[in-house]
C-alpha cells in the first residue's frame, strides 16, 4: 500500500473543535502571516453557515447537515477590480473559508521566491464543467432522507449555495451501484423494443431527484448517460456479467437493436423534460473483455466500438431525435489512450459521430498524463477529453467508507489539476451519495463518496472529496479556457489556471506536502498577489482582470 494511498487515523476520540482552536492561537504568532496584513487586506469570512465538523479518527472533518442545518456559500461575489478573493479548505479544517485581499500593483516584492506568472496569451481548452453522477445508489441514499435533508444535500449539489455542479452523469439501466440487475427489455428477442420500459428506478426515484437538481440550479446542468450492459438476450454469454459482448456483427439485428435502446431511453427521459447532453458509447468496455468480470459490462474492443458507431449507433443517433446528442468513445481507463482513440478516430465512417474521449481515472498513477491524455489530444485536437468516472475507496486494500479522510480529497484535485493541464474539459465524480457502509451495491463492490448518508440519524456527512470537488466545479464555470501559468523555479505546488467569460482569472492551488508554501501569483495586466499555500491545503483565487 502506497502512503498516498492510505488515510492516517489520529487517535480517536479527540475534541477535534479544540484543534482547530490551537491551530488559530498558533497562527496569530506565526511570523509570516504577522507580515500578511501589511502585504494585503484580509477579511474574515465572509458569511454563508461555517462547517459543522465531526471527526471519525482519519486525519480530517467532515462538516454534518441534517434537517434543520448545512453549511453553505454565500453567492460568488467576485471583488472589483484591484482586490481578490480566496477560498481555502485544508486538512487542519478550513472548509472554503472565503477572505479577500488586495493586489499590490508595486512589484517591489516580485522575484524574491516563487512567482506563478499568468499568461493569458497561451490558451487552452475550454470547460465543460464538474459533476457526478445519479446512480440507482445515490437516488436510493437521498431518499431515504427527511424532505428537509434531502433538500440540503440537493442544495449543496446545485444550488448558489452549494458548490454548483453543472454535469450529472445517469447510468442507462443498472450497474453495481443497483440493488438488482436490470435492463430496459429484459423479454427475450424482443428485437423490435415492443416492451422497452423505463423502471422504477427512473421514474420513482432518479428521474424526480435530477428534476428537482435543475431546477435549484441557476445554471443549465448538462446530463450524458452510459449504458453498463445490454439486455443477456443480445450477448454471446447470455448474462448481464461476465466475458461477453453483442451477439453477430456490427451491421446486424443484434447491433441494430441495441443501438435503439439509446435513443428509445432518450425518448423516454424526454418525456420528463429530461434532455441529455452527450452519451457514452459503453461504460468500460474493456471489462466486458474480462473472464469472470463481476459485474453488468459489455465488451468491446476499440475495432468492434468503431464499427458498431459507424454502422450502428451514429446512424441511429443521427436518424432520431437526438441527433444533437453528442457521443462520447472510451468511458474507461486512460491506459487505453492514445491507442483506443487512433482505432476509433482515425476512421472517418466513425469518427464523423463523435465528439469526444471520456476518460476513468482507475489506476491513473501508472499512465502519465501527458503520454495518455497529451498525446491523444495533440493527435486529435478536434475531440474533447471528459473525465466521466471516479471514485476513491475502491481498491482492495484501501477499500469502503473513510470519514473524514483528507487524502482521498487530496486524490481527487490532484488527478483534477493533472488532468486540467493535459487539455481534459470536466471531470465527473462516482456516486453522488453513498451509505455508511459504501452503498448500496449489489454485487458488494462498496466505494466512498463525497456525500455519505445516515438515515438513521437523518443527517449526511460532506468528506473531504465534497470540498475539492468544489474548488473546481463552484468557480471554473463552463465556457472557462484554461490560460497558461508559469513557475519561477521548481516547486512542489500543484495548480491551473482559467480565465472565465465573465472575465475573472482563477487560479487553483493544491499543496499535498506538510510545509507552508509562500509565493506569489502575478498577473501582468493588474499586479502581485502575495500568498501563502499551507500545509496540505488546497486554495481557489479568484479576481476580475478588468
Ligand atoms: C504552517 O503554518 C501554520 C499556521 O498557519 C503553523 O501552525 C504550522 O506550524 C506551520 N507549519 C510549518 C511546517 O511551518
Ligand atoms: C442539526 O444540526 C444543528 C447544528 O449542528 C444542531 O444544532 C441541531 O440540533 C441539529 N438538529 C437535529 C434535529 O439533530
Ligand atoms: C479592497 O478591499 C479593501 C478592504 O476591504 C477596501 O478598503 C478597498 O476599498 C478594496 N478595493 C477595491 C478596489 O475594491
Ligand atoms: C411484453 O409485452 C406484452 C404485450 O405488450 C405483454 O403481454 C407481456 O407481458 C410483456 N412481457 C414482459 C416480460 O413484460
Ligand atoms: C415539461 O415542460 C412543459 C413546459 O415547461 C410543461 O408544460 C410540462 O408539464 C412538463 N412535463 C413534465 C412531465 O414535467
Ligand atoms: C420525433 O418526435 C416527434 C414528436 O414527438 C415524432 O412525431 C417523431 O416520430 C419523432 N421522430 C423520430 C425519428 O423518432
Ligand atoms: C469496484 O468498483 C470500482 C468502481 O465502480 C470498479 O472500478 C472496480 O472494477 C470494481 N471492482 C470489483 C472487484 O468489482
Amino acid at each position: 500500500m502506497s502512503t498516498a494511498l492510505s488515510c492516517m487515523v489520529k487517535a480517536s476520540g479527540k475534541d477535534f473543535t479544540k484543534d482547530l482552536e490551537e491551530e488559530n492561537h498558533s497562527m496569530r504568532h506565526l511570523g509570516i502571516l504577522g507580515l500578511l496584513p501589511i502585504l494585503s487586506t484580509l477579511q474574515s469570512v465572509l458569511g454563508g453557515q461555517p462547517c459543522v465538523p465531526l471527526t471519525f479518527g482519519h486525519n480530517s472533518v467532515v462538516c454534518v447537515c441534517n434537517a434543520t442545518y448545512c453549511d453553505t456559500l454565500v453567492p460568488l461575489a467576485v471583488p472589483d477590480l484591484g482586490n481578490y478573493s480566496k477560498y481555502e479548505s485544508s486538512l487542519a479544517g478550513k472548509r472554503l473559508e472565503n477572505s479577500e485581499g488586495t493586489i499590490q500593483k508595486s512589484y517591489t516584492l516580485a522575484g524574491t521566491g516563487l512567482v506563478l506568472k499568468l499568461n493569458t496569451a497561451k490558451k487552452y481548452q475550454r470547460i465543460k464543467g464538474f459533476g457526478g453522477a445519479m446512480t440507482d445508489a445515490a437516488a436510493l441514499n437521498i431518499l431515504t432522507l427527511s424532505e428537509a435533508t434531502q433538500q440540503h444535500l440537493l442544495n449543496s449539489y446545485f444550488s448558489e449555495e452549494g458548490i454548483e455542479y453543472n454535469v450529472l452523469r445517469v447510468p442507462m439501466a443498472s450497474c453495481d451501484f443497483s440493488i438488482r440487475s436490470y435492463t430496459y427489455d429484459d423479454t427475450r428477442d424482443d428485437f423490435e423494443l415492443k416492451n422497452f420500459s423505463l423502471q422504477f428506478e427512473d421514474t420513482k426515484l432518479k428521474i424526480p431527484l435530477i428534476q428537482k437538481a435543475i431546477a435549484i440550479s441557476r445554471k443549465p446542468i448538462s446530463l450524458f448517460a452510459s449504458p453498463w450492459t445490454s439486455p443477456s438476450w443480445l450477448k454471446t454469454n447470455e448474462s448481464p456479467y461476465g466475458k461477453g459482448t453483442l451477439k453477430g456483427q456490427p451491421g446486424d439485428k443484434y447491433h441494430k437493436t441495441w443501438a435503439q435502446f439509446f435513443y428509445r431511453f432518450l425518448d423516454e427521459y424526454a418525456k420528463y423534460n429530461l434532455t441529455f447532453w452527450a452519451v457514452t458509447a459503453q461504460n468500460e468496455p474493456s471489462a466486458g473483455m474480462i473472464t469472470e468480470f463481476p459485474f453488468q459490462c459489455l465488451g468491446f474492443t476499440p475495432e468492434h466500438q468503431r464499427d458498431f458507431i459507424a454502422w450502428d449507433l451514429g446512424p441511429a443517433l443521427e436518424g432520431s431525435n437526438h441527433s444533437h446528442v453528442q457521443l462520447l468513445i472510451l468511458d474507461d481507463m486512460r491506459l487505453l489512450l492514445p491507442y483506443w482513440a487512433k482505432v476509433v478516430l482515425s476512421d472517418l465512417r466513425a469518427a464523423r459521430y463523435i465528439h469526444g474521449i471520456g476518460v476513468h481515472w482507475y489506476f491513473e498513477n501508472f499512465t502519465p498524463a501527458d503520454v495518455t491524455l497529451g498525446t491523444t489530444h495533440h493527435l486529435y485536437p478536434d475531440y474533447f477529453l471528459f473525465g466521466t468516472e471516479a471514485c476513491t475507496g475502491f481498491l482492495p486494500w484501501d477499500k469502503g467508507v473513510h470519514l473524514g479522510c483528507w487524502n482521498r480529497g487530496t486524490q481527487y484535485s490532484h488527478s483534477i489539476i493533472e488532468d486540467l493541464n493535459q487539455y481534459v474539459t470536466g471531470w465527473t465524480d462516482w456516486n453522488i451519495a453513498l451509505n455508511m457502509q459504501g452503498g448500496p451495491n449489489w454485487e458488494e463492490n462498496f466505494t466512498d463518496s463525497p456525500i455519505i448518508v445516515d438515515p438513521a440519524k437523518d443527517l449526511f456527512y460532506k468528506q473531504p472529496t465534497f470540498y475539492h470537488m468544489a474548488h473546481f466545479s463552484k468557480f471554473i464555470v463552463e465556457g472557462s479556457q484554461r490560460v497558461g501559468l508559469e513557475a519561477s523555479e521548481e516547486n512542489e505546488l500543484e495548480s491551473v489556471a482559467f480565465l472565465r467569460p465573465d472575465g475573472v482569472a482563477v487560479v487553483v492551488i493544491l499543496n499535498r506536502t506538510p510545509e507552508n508554501i509562500t509565493f506569489e501569483i502575478s498577473d501582468p495586466h493588474v499586479g502581485n498577489i502575495q500568498a501563502v499555500s499551507p500545509a496540505n491545503s488546497i486554495q481557489t483565487y479568484l479576481w476580475k482582470q478588468q
